[in-house]
């Protein structure tokens, strides 16, 4: 079966990439590095042809309300306007546990992905992961200067590749209309997590704990 990977060149989508392939079904990669803006809908035109089903696995680098909520509303419309007019019959979106109670500005995104896939034209799964093994390294990586800013907050974290198999797992099955739920097996705290915090290859950093507000815990 012919299933398009929005986002199939990233962390998590190269991994659904090679599961697809690895099942016997044929990926078709999405993203601005292969030819295909989803934001502006460039470069879509008759990409999704013959495509059953799209796994949705985009993500814009940043944490921002403003821009992420752009980015997931223009991406998402046009993910699932393309599909439909293609005859697609199933999206997979990965989303996020605890997106309904967090404020932070990249949830709001989530949450208007998640929004434009319950009321799309298309019958629906959506898999509510929590954060990946790899997802500090990058974070780290990526700030500047000596300090950075991490939430204090306890997490479950989950492999890459759990969540990659469940999201090519769920290729070929019927649409669930509800947000399962993919978390790792134990819970810590971010500073703690993973041990590698200090990487002797990587640049000196040290880490600022934060907390984050659930909506609940506000009056
Ligand atoms: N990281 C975590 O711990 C975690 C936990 C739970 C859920 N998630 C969710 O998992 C999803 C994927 O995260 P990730 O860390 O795998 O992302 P990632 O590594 O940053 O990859 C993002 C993908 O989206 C593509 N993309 C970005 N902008 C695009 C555009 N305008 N048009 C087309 N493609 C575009 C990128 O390719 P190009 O750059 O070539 O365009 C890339 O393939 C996100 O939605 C995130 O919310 C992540």
């Amino acid at each position: 079966m012919r299933v398009a990977v929005a986002g199939g060149t990233g962390l998590i989508g190269a991994l659904v990439v090679r599961k697809l392939t690895a099942a016997g079904h044929e990926p078709v990669v999405l993203a601005r590095s292969r030819g295909v803006d989803l934001t502006t809908g460039a470069g879509l035109g008759g990409k999704l042809d013959g495509c059953e089903e799209v796994v949705d696995v985009t993500n814009v680098l940043s944490v921002r309300r403003k821009p992420a909520v752009g980015f997931f509303a223009a991406a998402t419309r046009n993910l699932l306007d393309a599909a439909a007019t293609a005859g697609a019959r199933h999206v997979i979106t990965l989303s996020i546990v605890g997106v309904d109670d967090v404020d932070l500005g990249y949830y709001f995104g989530k949450r208007k992905q998640e929004e434009l896939v319950r009321t799309g034209p298309l019958p629906w799964t959506i898999l509510r992961a929590t954060q990946f093994h790899e997802f500090p390294e990058p974070l780290v990586d990526g700030a500047r200067g000596p300090f950075v800013v991490v939430p204090q907050e306890l997490t479950q974290p989950v492999s890459a590749d759990e969540v990659a198999s469940a999201l090519a797992r769920g290729s070929g099955r019927s649409p669930t209309a509800t947000c399962g739920r993919s978390p790792g097996p134990s819970g810590s705290r971010w500073p703690t997590w993973p041990a590698g915090w200090s990487r002797p290859a990587g640049p000196a950093r040290s880490c600022c704990r934060c907390a984050c507000r659930a909506r609940s815990a506000r009056p």
